[in-house]
């Protein structure tokens, strides 16, 4: 996730880029930079690091540009080159969430072509932009970056230079900007937000969507584009909303939109009435509310790119960004480590691993680990997870495991983060920044990744037939279209709170998977509503805990387990008729605890295709997925009994978002 900006108008443009920049630094802050349309040129300013920055080199460059101007008084604007950032009418500018390429100088926005005629902004991700560098290679193009972007730069110039469109009655070609950039985005896969500028071109800026917002805000006498409202909403608050597929072109008095077809479009702004603080957040009230909705994307983003498809099905999972290495699937056990959140995921990933890859998983907590003598052998294959890649306790535990020998492979969601930098390989979730304390999209995702590598050595090591494989990677992708479906009914868990928030004591309970997503949503509702909560194994109720469970509890319990389901029942019995309250949840169209629960929140199930195999009992494949929809419900759940208490979800008190010392 990143942040995109235009202007084109009457008025400077760099202070009106900065501006909106910092107004969607909330996507992202590893790079900045701008690049302006000053008379026939492109001029860029980037930098690694956040836009103070680029803010701070940018004033020096001004200084000192002020200075020689002095010296240079008698000298006409030809003479010292006319170039001049400052005074330029259109531009654009991004802020970026790396992705592909670590944070740099080289690898920031924009990027340029060779001979930096045309400048692009990108948020996205480009899926096939190995293959599309390897195709202008072979033309002679050089890259500058490692970025997926720089592509799209050189693409453009090609189509410009090499396909001039024709016209059909004269038989000449004309170079066509519009035309090479519409030929550009017919080969990019993925998907993008998108600003170019191109030298030859003063007058206009042309942008295009494809799955990534962006937004253009009409204006007088000037027109912007940006990836977010907040960041034009100082300007106009007249705005069209970008279809996907659609591409425009700004002048500084209209705007030409089109659609995928390329005819032309029309239709009315919506006026936005937003606060600019409002706005920052999507219009939602706290980040980690927008956080909770960013989730379809988010998994949609993690697992997109990592699926091989035949047609519109996918067959396989494609882990070439991390030299996917087979002897991983030789190993009988996987050592995951991790904190927190982090550490749940690991717990979701023992079973995933067990079940798909029949593989052993030791599970453990890196601050535990770091101060035991474990029992490691060199190669052993080692998961190392965090959000941030900086948590204190998961750098030290990964740096006990290199000592030892062992593969580190880092899931991570920051890149170039310190766990990034020194872990032998790394798979990213792709969930872009997560701002507020109480982790969300990182957890969902996190847990995509883990399915993913579990189904892939499951493959490899023979424990997945094909049909099952496929039949699982066919329940992955419905997941995030469920997750969207599922936060489309938010509002019955938020009546739900309001009901439930003043309880005492909350306890969460499940069997395998659904204990394992118990230990998260106990862990968000403590965070941020500062209500007592555990969560134990749903065989444990009778060792213990049932000696607290009275009337001022409520217990959740999450069911997917359909073979379990009469040992959910009873274990609900047994907490109501002690007075508790409770909540179930469970699969979409299940009536097991609706005469038992004082509550069923459901959650789809997949679609299982072709599925003949049920009585042989391989449908427990199916009921696998479940963690990444269960603790959707209970995220909601702490989220309203946090605002129902009066605190601010966001900056939980005692806490912060990376614990970056012991
Ligand atoms: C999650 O809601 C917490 N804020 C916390 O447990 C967090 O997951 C933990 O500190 C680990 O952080 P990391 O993923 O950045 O390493």
């Amino acid at each position: 996730m990143c942040g995109i900006t235009g202007y084109i108008g009457g008025e400077a443009a760099l202070p009106i880029l900065l501006s909106s920049l910092k107004k969607l630094e909330y996507r992202g802050y590893d790079s900045a930079g701008v690049a302006l349309l000053d008379g026939g040129d492109i001029l860029v300013r980037k930098t690694k690091g956040r836009i103070s920055v680029l803010e701070e080199k940018l004033a020096s460059e001004e200084k000192t540009e002020a200075k020689t101007e002095a010296e240079t008084e008698a000298k006409t604007e030809a003479e010292t080159g006319g170039k001049n950032v400052f005074g330029a009418n259109a531009g654009i500018g991004h802020t970026r969430w790396a992705t592909h390429g670590e944070p740099s100088d080289v690898n920031s926005h924009p990027h340029t072509d060779e001979a930096d005629s045309i400048a692009v902004v990108h948020n996205g991700i480009i899926e096939n932009y190995l293959v599309l560098r390897d195709w202008l290679y072979e033309r002679g193009v050089s890259f500058r970056s490692e970025t997926d972007t720089e592509v799209i730069a050189h693409l453009v110039t090609y189509y410009y230079q090499n396909e001039p469109e024709v016209n059909p009655g004269t038989g000449l070609g004309t170079r066509n900007i519009l035309g090479a950039v519409r030929r550009t985005l017919s080969r990019l896969q993925g998907s993008y937000a998108l600003a170019i500028i191109a030298a030859g071109y003063r007058d206009r800026i042309i942008v295009a969507r494809k799955d990534s917002p962006l937004i253009i805000g009409l204006g007088r006498g000037e027109n912007l584009v940006a990836s977010d409202i907040p960041a034009i909403l100082s300007r106009t608050r007249e705005v069209l909303f970008m279809e996907d597929g659609e591409l425009a072109v700004l002048y500084r008095d209209r705007v030409d939109l089109f659609n995928e077809q390329g005819n032309s479009v029309t239709r009315p702004p919506t006026h936005i009435d937003w606060t600019e603080e409002a706005a920052e957040k999507g219009g939602y009230a706290h980040f980690m509310l927008k956080e909770i909705h960013d989730q379809p994307k988010a998994l949609q983003d993690t697992l997109r790119p990592r699926l091989r498809r035949s047609g519109d099905k996918p067959v396989d999972i494609d882990f070439d960004e991390i030299n996917f290495d087979p002897r991983w699937a030789k190993r009988d056990r996987v050592v995951i480590i991790a904190c927190g959140t982090a550490w749940h995921a690991a717990m979701v990933g023992k079973y995933a691993f067990e079940e798909l890859a029949r593989i052993g998983v030791e599970a453990d907590i890196a601050s535990e680990f770091r101060y035991r003598n474990p029992l490691l052998a060199p190669g052993d294959l080692v998961i190392v997870i965090s959000q941030s890649g900086e948590t204190a306790d998961t750098l030290a535990a990964m740096r006990l495991a290199k000592k030892n020998g062992c593969h580190v492979l880092a899931l991570t969601n920051v890149v170039g983060s310190t766990l990034s930098r020194e872990a032998d390989t790394v798979l990213y979730t792709w969930a872009g920044p997560e701002i507020a304390v109480a982790s969300t999209k990182a957890f969902t995702t996190q847990l995509m990744c883990l399915y993913l590598l579990a189904l892939k050595l499951g493959r490899i090591r023979g424990c997945l037939d094909e049909g099952n494989f496929r039949r699982c990677l066919a329940a992955l992708e419905q997941i995030p279209g469920q997750c969207a479906e599922l936060l489309a009914k938010q509002d019955v868990i938020q009546r739900f709170a309001s009901r439930q928030f003043n309880k005492t004591k909350v306890f969460f309970m499940g069997r395998q998977y659904d204990y394992a997503v118990s230990l998260e949503n106990a862990l968000k509702l403590k965070e941020i509503s500062y209500t007592h909560s555990e969560a134990f194994a749903a065989g444990e109720l009778k060792h213990g805990p049932i000696a607290l469970v009275d009337k001022t509890t409520l217990v959740v319990a999450a069911a997917t387990r359909v073979s379990l389901f009469d040992k959910v029942v009873s274990n609900i019995r047994e907490v109501s008729s002690r007075g508790a309250s409770t909540l179930v949840i469970t699969w979409e169209g299940e009536s097991a605890f609706t005469k038992t629960a004082d509550e069923v929140f459901f959650i789809p199930a997949p679609l299982w295709e072709d599925d003949k195999t049920e009585a042989a009992g391989q449908n427990r494949f199916r009921e696998c997925f479940s963690p990444i929809l269960s603790a959707v419900p209970a995220q909601l759940f702490a989220y309203y009994c946090s605002i129902q208490r009066g605190n601010d979800p966001d900056k939980p008190r005692n806490l912060a978002k990376s614990v970056t010392v012991e």
